[in-house]
């Protein structure tokens, strides 16, 4: 039906194909989400988007459609089950979020703060807290009469919902009959249903080796599971319920707190995630809570994307009431987004310490699971052409392992009609050498060697890196800016800088400038392994250096070795053997060792890697609290013994912090500072794994 013809009032028509327009693309969104499993927009975009929708049509109810995505809350009911009323509407709760990118705490968490204080206010008192994780799975309301699960209904809209009884049924950790020696006459329990992670991989594995249909993720496939109209197949999928609150029961005389519900849901035999829930006194410890949960995310058995708060006392909750859809006595703190959307403003390349090209795409700076992310590897010309990434184009960024952030995908229902295709570089854009492509490779490299500025910078850089020749304080920074100050060419002219030179440099002191020189100097004395690594050999990562160490004991012997004997090194195959080859046959490396050998650099083979630990090498260490196995010195000792530093006191430079029992303010100080807590635990695993 054309709709503008309906409408003969004064408003402006645009606004109508604006409400017109975001109802149409919300709910191919949603068909998308719920039914294809494939997310179109991220997760913020939709609440976005959702949001500017609800607000119009509270302006404009005239414009607004009966399936509007905002008269449906989560999935949109599949016709086939059948419906019914929740006698107590299941609403939703209001989001907070922190902003983990800002130090000052009180800006931080400044929703949260501003929770706290609404609450205050209204109680006249502060009031104390209970902390779960907030589920991330599907919501039932289960109704238990006289101790027997007679009805299970999904959340629906809030007020009608699903009836998924025959399904819930086969869900094997929901109690069929409360384990209660007198069950009370009603109950209405609330919770999540969900897929442990591992369950979720396990079964997506299985459907894979079938060839069925894998879903997408644990929410997709634990809504898909529940919503099946033949509830054999609910039966098959390990599917898991977490109890959250009590909506209603007949005999509540005793339960004047939101822990005793809980406790007496634990008694009826559900599972409450009793591991995770917290009382919390006040804002302080909520901050705790939410830190520690979101930075142990990784180990949680199953997916959550926040936490809830919720006020303990019963009578502090009616006081507070209501809001439109969700309580004043409880909020969601929900945790960053791990996937958000950004724009590509540019894609530079960047020249590596081998030469290799690598475009890199400049995004409007977005917050990515907690983290500031601006730049994006995009790897190579062919990656680009796969995605089909153009600058411009508006993107779906991640972070990859929690760590590396990448592209997952162009929007290209959003892409704007000004979008650049990006071509590769003929020439390198720091010293414009030509690029070559070698066979066989995706990589295009700069042929210009350690002429070029870049690469030059870069090899300096991994030669006093920790791993390397590990002088400390002279990072990429001041490399570069020796360079630049033509106060060194190449790596031995390291060890011909002097304190005069040092200390003319901006932002260098006496000290700064001594602390330098002497690193320098301490790392004269290193081991023949961190020296070849340090030399930066194509292909020759630390594992590798360490077995050619060991396998000629000289440097010597090393660079004299001929393809065969390289060859029966640990690792070593054709490609690493030639690139050894191919290094020492430059006339320029030669000159540098020799030069290195004359400026006093001498090295010992380690034996079976007893004064190294990848772990501890090149890191400080502050210890804390007593230990079990090792006394102040013996633990001062080891550590030193595997490369590593142990200080006094907490500073910028402390690494890890080691935790025994009784530990002092030091543990508040790396908690605030944020510095890696390890236990004496940890710490056994650090030597073990090493060895491993
Ligand atoms: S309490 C009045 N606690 O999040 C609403 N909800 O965004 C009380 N959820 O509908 C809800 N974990 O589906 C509560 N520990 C938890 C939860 C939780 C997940 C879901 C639930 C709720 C939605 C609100």
């Amino acid at each position: 039906m054309e709709e503008n013809d309906l409408f003969t009032d004064t408003k402006p028509l645009e606004i109508k194909s604006h409400i017109d327009n975001l109802t149409r693309n919300l709910i191919k969104y949603c068909d998308y989400y719920h039914n294809k499993n494939e997310s179109l927009i991220s997760d913020e975009e939709y609440d976005q988007l959702f949001r500017e929708l609800e607000e119009l049509e509270t302006h404009y109810p005239q414009y607004r459609w009966n399936n509007s995505p905002t008269n449906i809350v989560g999935a949109t009911p599949i016709s086939k089950l059948a419906q019914r009323q929740h006698t107590i509407p299941m609403l939703s709760l209001n989001n907070i979020f922190s902003n983990l990118a800002i130090d000052d705490r009180l800006i931080r968490h400044k929703e949260l703060f501003q929770f706290n204080r609404r609450i205050y206010e209204k109680l006249g008192n502060a009031p104390e807290y209970i902390a779960t994780p907030k589920y991330d799975g599907v919501a039932v309301n289960l109704t238990y009469t006289n101790g027997i699960l007679d009805s299970a209904l999904t959340r629906g809209d809030g007020f009608i919902g699903e009836d998924v009884t025959l399904n819930i049924k086969t869900v094997r950790n929901i109690p069929k009959i409360l384990k209660l020696t007198n069950p009370p006459k009603l109950l209405e329990v609330r919770g999540e249903v969900l897929i442990k992670t591992a369950d979720f991989l396990n079964f997506n594995i299985t459907q894979k080796e079938l060839g069925i249909k894998i879903y997408a993720n644990p929410r997709n496939f634990t809504s898909g599971s529940i919503r099946q109209l033949d509830s054999s197949i609910t039966a098959s999928r390990p599917l898991h319920f977490f109890a959250y609150s009590i909506a209603r029961v007949s005999e509540s005389a005793k339960l004047n707190t939101f822990l005793q519900q809980l406790m007496y849901l634990k008694d009826a035999e559900f599972d409450i995630g009793e591991n995770w829930v917290a009382i919390c006194k006040d804002t302080d410890e909520l901050i705790a809570y939410y830190e520690t949960t979101f930075s142990n995310l990784n180990k949680m058995p199953f997916g959550i994307d926040g936490v809830v708060y919720k006020v303990n006392r019963i009578e502090d909750q009616v006081q507070l009431g209501f809001v439109s859809r969700a309580p004043k006595f409880a909020i969601a703190h929900k945790f960053p987004a791990k996937e958000c959307e950004s724009q590509i403003l540019s894609i530079q390349v960047q020249v590596g310490r081998t030469g290799a090209i690598t475009p890199i795409a400049k995004i409007i700076p977005i917050l990515v699971g907690g983290v500031m992310i601006s730049s994006i590897s995009l790897h190579n010309q062919a990656e680009i052409l796969r995605k089909d990434i153009r600058i411009n184009d508006f993107v779906l960024v991640r972070r990859a392992g929690e760590v590396i952030p990448e592209i997952v995908k162009v929007l290209l229902e959003k892409r704007p009609t000004n979008t650049v295709q990006f071509t590769m570089p003929t020439h390198c854009p720091v010293c414009n050498s030509g690029l070559i492509r070698e066979l066989d490779e995706t990589i295009i490299r700069c042929s210009g060697g350690l002429f070029c500025t870049a690469q030059k910078k870069q090899s300096i850089t991994h030669f006093t890196s920790r791993l390397a020749m590990n002088i400390d304080g002279l990072g990429e920074k001041l490399v570069a800016q020796l360079i630049d100050n033509k106060l060194i060419n190449h790596v031995a002219d390291i060890y011909k800088l002097n304190l005069e030179q040092l200390e003319e440099l901006p932002r260098f002191g006496k000290k700064r400038a001594s602390n330098l020189i002497n690193a320098i100097n301490n790392s004269k004395k290193t081991t023949l392994s961190r020296l070849i690594y340090a030399l930066g050999i194509r292909h020759v990562g630390e594992s590798t250096a360490k077995d050619l160490a060991a396998a000629f004991g000289s440097l010597d012997k090393m660079s004299t070795a001929n393809i065969t004997e390289l060859m029966q090194v640990n690792d070593v195959g054709i490609i690493v053997a030639e690139s050894i080859i191919s290094f020492f046959a430059e006339y320029h490396n030669q000159e540098v060792i020799k030069e290195l050998m004359h400026l006093g650099i001498t090295y010992h083979i380690s034996k079976s890697n007893n004064n190294y630990n990848k772990f501890i090498s090149g890191y400080t260490f502050v210890v804390t609290g007593s230990l079990t196995n090792y006394t102040r010195d013996d633990i001062k000792a080891k550590i030193e013994e595997l490369g590593g530093k142990v200080a006094n006191s907490i500073s910028k430079k402390t690494n890890y912090i080691l935790v025994g029992i009784n530990a002092g303010t030091k543990l508040d100080t790396a908690h605030k500072l944020g510095i890696p807590i390890i236990s004496e635990n940890d710490f056994e695993n650090f030597l073990v794994e090493e060895n491993s």
